[in-house]
């Protein structure tokens, strides 16, 4: 008998802690954008716009990076219709100067205003991409290889481009920076990303 009590009472408790974890606060957009905001009370007019979330960030908030199909969809459309393409049709830049954007994370940081130089695009914070190299973040999956699986077809090419300037065309509510679409790199930096990617003599697909 006190075994069955026992046994209903962690059944219980585990039903308390089941019905807890499923119960999401409602998220007042109001009430989170006034604490971003008092948060950065000193940011200068370039980094302010930022605290403000455009309707994408809006969708993924609210639905803790978890949008309904409607809702992904209707992200997917709206990043993907928002990229700007090469005006000469070519996706591949240096991979040499890929690689040194992919090392470099300066860019957006407060002490980064006024900048100085190019902003970074800080790949490998969150992806491993040659081999050469030992110190990676895994937030993202290994790129290494990137353009050898992929046979260097001319559709992934394009896709790497739109994944790099816009990571929610592809994936709505993707955890990676939409650098293009933020202006964090220019086109031709994204265009150099891609060839890193991309180019059967970049070290990512060298295996060096
Ligand atoms: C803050 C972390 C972060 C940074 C910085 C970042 N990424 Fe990502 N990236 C991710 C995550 C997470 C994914 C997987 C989810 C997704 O596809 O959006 C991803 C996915 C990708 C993919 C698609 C992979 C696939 O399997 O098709 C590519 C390509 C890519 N990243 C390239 C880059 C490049 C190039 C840079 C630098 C310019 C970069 N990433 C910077 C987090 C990041």
């Amino acid at each position: 008998m006190k075994k069955i009590s026992l046994l209903i009472g962690v059944l219980a408790l585990g039903g308390v802690a089941i019905a807890h974890a499923q119960q999401k606060p409602a998220i007042d957009p109001a009430k989170a954008d006034a604490v971003v905001k008092a948060a950065f009370p000193t940011a200068n007019e370039v980094f302010a716009p930022r605290l403000m979330p455009d309707e994408t960030m809006r969708q993924c908030s609210a639905s803790r990076n978890n949008p309904s199909k409607a809702a992904a969809a209707a992200i997917r459309a709206r990043e993907k219709a928002a990229i700007e393409y090469p005006a000469d049709g070519n996706y591949m830049g240096d991979w040499k100067k890929g690689e040194a954007l992919a090392q470099n994370g300066y860019g957006l940081r407060f002490t980064d205003y006024p900048p100085t130089r190019a902003n970074g695009g800080n790949c490998y914070a969150c992806h491993q991409l040659t081999k050469k190299e030992v110190s990676y973040g895994t937030l993202g999956p290994s790129l290494s290889e990137y353009g050898k699986l992929r046979d260097y077809k001319d559709a992934d090419v394009k896709a790497a481009y739109e994944k790099i300037y816009n990571s929610h065309s592809a994936l709505p509510c993707s955890n990676m920076p939409r650098f293009g679409a933020n202006k964090i790199l220019t086109i031709d930096q994204i265009k150099d990303a891609v060839a890193l990617l991309m180019s059967k003599d970049s070290p990512v697909n060298t295996g060096q």
